[in-house]
């Protein structure tokens, strides 16, 4: 898919009428999706914000504009530019967005748990959600909200071991992904998120980022765990 992104409200990317700038502008909104469209042969989708500002919430004219266009899906974070990341996310208008068109509409923002996650379904009516912060060293947060949605139960906390073997994982992908410099650095932020809760993150976070080479970070890593495995921690939380 090629994935149309108007959502991001970064002073450097709106300045160039980019990101969320472009909720501004539905003329040229119209006139990028339907040239996007027509110049591929997969699918396009979308993510929007809810407008520009809470005076212009533009975001079911431009939900509108999308789904003539040929959008195949819509994603929606329910802040609009203004809000930037602050307050709480509103799902009433994600939810006149998914009453105004017929394609489907993922609800996006603050949903950080399976509990959320039902309850902004059940608020918005939306086909599926996004979810960005709330992941960031948590990737089993997505088999949690599977999993609660078809049950109605909670699945416990991972335990050490499987964290571990999620985060070695996710190192090497990295690691092979971004290349020896990049991937060492992109690394520090993951490793940070997915040690957070931790006891003795903080000090093993100093010294980690200080390391420059893939192979010290798995074994720093490898380290980390295997003293809270001998002292017999068990579950993360
Ligand atoms: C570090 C960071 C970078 C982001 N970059 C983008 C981006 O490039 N494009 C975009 O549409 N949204 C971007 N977002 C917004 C997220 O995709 C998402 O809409 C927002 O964080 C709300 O969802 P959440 O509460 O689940 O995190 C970014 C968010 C964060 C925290």
């Amino acid at each position: 898919i090629i994935d149309i992104n108007m959502g991001c409200p970064a002073k450097k990317v709106c300045n160039k009428a980019a990101g969320s700038a472009l909720l501004k502008d539905e003329v040229l909104v119209r006139e990028i999706l339907q040239a996007v469209v027509a110049a591929v042969n997969v699918p396009v989708t979308l993510k929007i914000r809810t407008g520009w500002d809470r005076e212009n919430k533009n975001g079911i004219a431009v939900a509108k504009i999308a789904e003539d266009a040929g959008i195949v899906a819509l994603a929606v974070h329910g802040r609009t530019r203004a809000d930037l990341y602050m307050g709480e996310a509103e799902y009433d208008t994600i939810a006149a967005i998914k009453q105004a068109v017929s394609i489907p509409v993922l609800a996006n923002g603050d949903i950080d748990s399976p509990q959320k996650a039902k309850a902004v379904l059940a608020a918005t009516g939306a086909d599926g959600l996004l979810i960005g912060r709330a992941a960031q060293g948590r990737p089993w947060i997505f088999r949690e909200i599977e999993h609660y949605l078809r049950t109605g139960e909670q699945l416990p906390a991972p335990s050490l071991l499987e964290v571990e073997r999620i985060l070695l994982e996710h190192l090497a992908a990295l690691h092979a992904f971004y290349g020896d410099v990049m991937g060492v650095r992109i690394a520090r932020k993951h490793v940070s998120w997915y040690l957070a809760t931790l006891p003795g993150a903080r000090e093993f976070r100093a010294q980690f980022n200080r390391l420059d080479s893939t192979d010290a970070q798995c074994t720093n890593v490898r380290e980390f765990f295997s003293e809270r495995h001998n002292n017999g921690e068990g579950v993360a939380a």
